[in-house]
This record gives C-alpha cells, structure tokens and sequence, in this order.
C-alpha cells in the first residue's frame, strides 16, 4: 500500500517502519473480515488533517470554545449528507465508534433496569445489542432473540419474546448474518408492543447507501452506523433518527444529540467527522453504487463456489456482503481454519455458529466478507479462484489432522495447530498465488 509519511520516518524511524510493515501486509493480503474496508486517500486524508487540532465540544452553533467558524461547517455539511443519503429527518455525526453509539442510545432512551431486545452474539448479534459483559447487558436487563435451526430470523419467535418481555428496545442488527433482515417485520413486532426499534446497520450503510439493500429508514425510529465497514468511511458511527421516530417522539433528536454529549462523551473528532463527510460524498456516486452491486455479486459467487465444494454455508448462502461457514462436517476448528488461511494471505475471522457445540473461544466456524477485496477491484472470476483456495486449504488441514490423529484438546493448543500449518505444502502454494493476485489489485486501485 501506498505509505506516504515522509514526516513521521523522519521524528519516529520506530514507528514509521511499523506503518510501513503494516502497509505492506494489507497489500499483500486479502482483507476478508466483513467489517474491515479500505477508505479512500480523500478520507486518509481529512483523518490525519488538521483538524484533528480542534476542540469542538457542543454542537455546530452551541460550543464551548471559540475557533468554530469552520468546524461547524465541517459538521453541519456531513449532518445534512447524512440525512439526504439515508432519508432520515436527523443525523448526530458525533458518536466516537458503533459501540459508543448504540450505548448513547440506550442512554437516551432507558433507564436502568429497563427491557433491551437484541440478536444473541452467539447468532450473529453485536456484543451491544445486550450481551451480558457489555455495558448494554450490564445496566440493562437484556433479552436475546436466537436464529432458528436453519440459521435464519425466526420472527414469530422475536414476537413472543417482545409480548412476554416488553422491551422499550428492539434492536435488529447483524455482525454476522447473511441474509437481508426484514425490516418491515421487525417494526410490526416493535409498533405492537410499543417498543422504539433500532437498527443497527453498522455493516450494511453501505450497501444501503449503493441501494442495495433495503433501507431501514421507513420502518426504524433510530439507525444506528458505523462508517468504516462498508461505507467505506474513516472509524467513526451516526446515529440517525428517522420520521417515523420523530413522529412517535419529537423531541428525539434533542434527546440523542443530548446523550451524545455531555451525557457520554466529549469534544467530537472532527477530523473523523469530514471523513465521514467526505465518505457520505463519495456514496452518492454512481461509481459506489456499481461497488455495492458487485460486493454482493463477488459474496454470491464465493457462496456458490464454496457450497459445490462441501462446505455448510450458515443460512444455506448470502445475499449480502458476507458468509459464515459452519466447518463441522469439514472436522476442522475455526481457529485452525483462520489461523491456516492467514498463513497464506488469507485474513478472516473464527466465528461461532448458531447452536454452535463448540466453546466461543475455539468455535466452529469462519466468517468472511467481500466488501475490502472488492474495493481492490476483484470480481466473479477471482472469487471462483478464491473458493478453490479455501477449500484446498480446509482439506489439507483435514487431512493432516487425520493423518496424525490428533484430538479436538490436542488442537486447542495453538502450537499444535502451528504444526500442522508449518507441515501444509498447500500452504505455501496458495499463499504464493494470492501475493501474484493482490500485485494485480493494488489497495488503492480502481473499483
Ligand atoms: C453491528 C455492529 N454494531 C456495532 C459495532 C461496534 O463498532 P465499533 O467496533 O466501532 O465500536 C460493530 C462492530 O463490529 C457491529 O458489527
């Protein structure tokens, strides 16, 4: 990747050349963890500006400190992007990352002890949405809705959970879900009940904003974002409150702007905030609607590939941006998978599966996404190259694994597992063929 820090080899050799390394490896390698992206030299550089030197507490109009002339310009501009990409009636750009945001909210809007109803994290859902060691299932009483045996929504479920629960929150959002929610589901649950319903599209705003997938705007009261996934933004989150939820509550942007700060947090980052500005532009070409479309083309076919090769896809496929792979049949542990395929420049993540029977820390599955190879360029033809790569590796693994009949406790030791990676000729010759691919697509090239 392209590291221009002139500046910083110059104060800091140390750090530079840790930069450098860094650069190198996400050209080297293929990011396919569905919550990573590559943002643009536009976004790098409004991130690393001098705005970063600002103190901007309060609001654009409303600060603390004098020196605002430009920054509220700077948030006002990427508040009222905000608004016109996702059709909401308010945007709050200041939230510092995704978990801070959907915790402003539950700020906001609850009260100790009150009722949170989210995806469990074990089928998909984030650690906010009420996982018990988060803050969102600490201060708050949390109920998970599960996925059914097939791995997908079970709606009619979620609803007698909210019946018998009367959450003051529903959450609907995904980490690790690959099919489309249906919005219009979940609001019907929410509305019934009298729940304001959140969701929480930190991975998909890209996909929504490219058109597509289903806006939550017209069912939502509150959307919640992260703006580094597939918007393609630097780290940051919105959160956005719609006309449906100004309508059930006209003074909630008030009360979620007021949450933000000062209940939560301090002075905004308002290099992030042009960032996201600047991202929020970059999503209303045409261009990035080309990209969405072919981040969920590039996801189907991987899905379709790997499928014809054995493999249990969760849900029985995508139609977005990512897969999760149940490697039981396989007989190889998540971590040995993702720790096999990053040896060959293949980088994603372990990954419970629904009514997963392995322990989270050794789970049974591998999460993928396409959202970063896409934005190198790749399409159709190098997914098809991609799936025989997985799949080589995956049966090498197995086979090794039986050869030496090692036993599940025997593979949790990670040098076991090292062992038999090191042992992988396979290995090798993939990851030479992957370094050949990515000279193809440089990080910052065309999409
Ligand atoms: C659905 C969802 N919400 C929230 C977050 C939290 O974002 P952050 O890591 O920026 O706190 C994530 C992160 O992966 C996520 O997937």
């Amino acid at each position: 990747m392209k590291v221009y820090i002139p500046q910083i080899k110059k104060v800091d050799p140390e750090m530079a050349d840790l930069i450098v390394k860094e650069g190198k490896r996400q050209e080297e390698t293929l990011m396919m963890i569905p919550s990573e992206n590559i943002a643009s030299e536009a976004v790098q550089q409004a991130v690393g500006s001098c705005l970063g030197n600002k103190y901007a507490e309060g609001y654009p109009g409303r600060r603390y400190y004098q020196g605002q002339e430009f920054v509220d310009h700077i948030e006002n501009l990427t508040k009222k992007r905000a608004e016109k990409v996702f059709g909401v009636a308010h945007a709050n750009v200041q939230a510092l990352s995704g978990s801070p945001a959907n915790l402003a909210v539950y700020l906001g809007l609850l009260k100790p002890g009150d009722t949170i109803l989210g995806l469990d994290l074990a089928h998909g859902g984030h650690l906010t949405h009420g996982a018990k060691v988060s803050t969102s299932g600490i201060y708050y009483k949390s109920v998970s809705y599960t996925l059914n045996k097939q791995g997908k929504m079970d709606y009619e479920a979620i609803e007698k959970l909210a019946l018998k629960h009367k959450p003051q929150i529903i959450v609907a959002g995904i980490t690790a879900y690959p099919l489309k929610v249906n919005w219009s589901k979940f609001a019907q649950i929410a509305d019934k009940v009298g729940a304001y319903l959140m969701t929480d599209i930190a991975h998909l705003s890209g996909l929504i904003a490219a058109g597509v997938y289903p806006s939550p705007a017209p069912y939502a009261h509150i959307i919640t974002t992260t703006t580094h996934k597939t918007l393609r933004g630097p780290r940051g989150a919105m959160i956005m409150v719609t006309k449906k939820g100004v309508k059930k509550n006209p003074d909630l942007p008030k009360i979620i702007d007021s949450a933000v700060f000062p209940r939560l947090q301090g002075g905004p980052h308002m290099n992030a905030i042009a960032g996201i500005g600047i991202a929020l532009k970059e999503s209303m070409s045409p261009r990035f609607k080309k990209y969405g479309e072919q981040i969920i083309k590039n996801s189907q076919t991987l899905a379709k590939e790997l499928k014809s090769k054995g493999f249990h896809l969760v849900a029985g496929g995508s139609n977005t941006h990512l897969i999760l792979i149940d490697l039981r049949n396989k007989g190889v542990m998540g971590n040995l998978a993702a720790e096999a395929l990053e040896a060959a420049n293949i980088v994603l993540n372990r990954n419970s599966v629904p009514f997963d029977t392995n322990p989270p820390f050794y789970s049974s599955g591998i999460r993928m996404g396409t959202p970063g190879i896409t934005s190198r360029g790749m399409k159709e033809k190098e997914m098809i190259k991609l799936a025989s790569w997985i799949s080589k590796i995956i049966d090498d693994i197995a086979r090794i694994q039986s050869e030496q009949e090692l036993t599940f406790d025997q593979i949790k030791k990670s040098a076991t597992r090292k062992k038999i990676i090191a042992s992988s000729k396979v290995i090798k010759e993939v990851k030479a063929e992957v370094i050949k691919l990515c000279k193809k697509f440089p990080v910052l090239g065309e999409y």
